[in-house]
């Protein structure tokens, strides 16, 4: 069966939107793990964090990681601390080539700057400082990636470009 391709890296880094121009250029799905929790749960990821803390959104994520890998080929944006267990990430290794996107703090600030809508950042009051410090804690994982591409000042398009020239010549598609 060919490998999915798993989108992992921190808030900020364009999984989503990338994802979804990845995915219209391979002509496949696009599965939105953080969209699948929500679909399912039927509530926000804000909601389940405020209502049942992070333990409970990190066990529906980790079955959630277990079901979607089973689908049909498709681009898997992951969220940004899935990769954290280390059963996810061997589960997404095994089934999928990991592709890390990443940015530059500045950039991820901007890009999550709205309130309300991560939690990890949320619960801090120095969101900078909250960003360097999960950054720094994931840093490692982020980097046993396959690919990493830098997505700061650059659009979907070119990430998902410079994402398929490393698809083709590793073989992971055709044409
Ligand atoms: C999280 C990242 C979020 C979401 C949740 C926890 C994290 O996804 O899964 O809020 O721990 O980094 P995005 O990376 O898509 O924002």
């Amino acid at each position: 069966m060919a490998k999915h391709v798993v989108l992992i890296g921190f808030m900020g880094t364009g999984k989503t939107s990338c994802g979804r121009t990845l995915a219209t250029r391979l002509g496949c799905g696009l599965v939105d793990l953080d969209k699948y929790i929500e679909a399912k749960e039927g509530r926000s990821i804000p909601e389940i964090f405020a209502a049942e803390g992070e333990p409970y959104f990190r066990a529906k994520e980790r079955e959630a990681v277990r079901e979607v890998v089973q689908r049909k080929f498709a681009v898997i944006a992951t969220g940004g601390g899935t990769v954290k267990d280390e059963e996810n990430l061997r589960i997404l290794k095994e089934r999928g080539v990991l592709v890390c996107l990443t940015a530059d703090v500045d950039t991820i600030l901007q890009r999550t700057e709205r309130r309300g809508e991560r939690p990890m950042l949320d619960r801090s009051e120095d969101r900078r400082k909250a960003v360097e410090e999960l950054l720094e804690s994931r840093r490692e994982i982020y980097a046993g990636a396959d690919f990493t591409v830098d997505t700061s000042r650059r659009s979907p398009m070119q990430v998902a470009d410079e994402i398929v020239d490393f698809l083709r010549v590793g073989g992971f598609i055709r044409a």
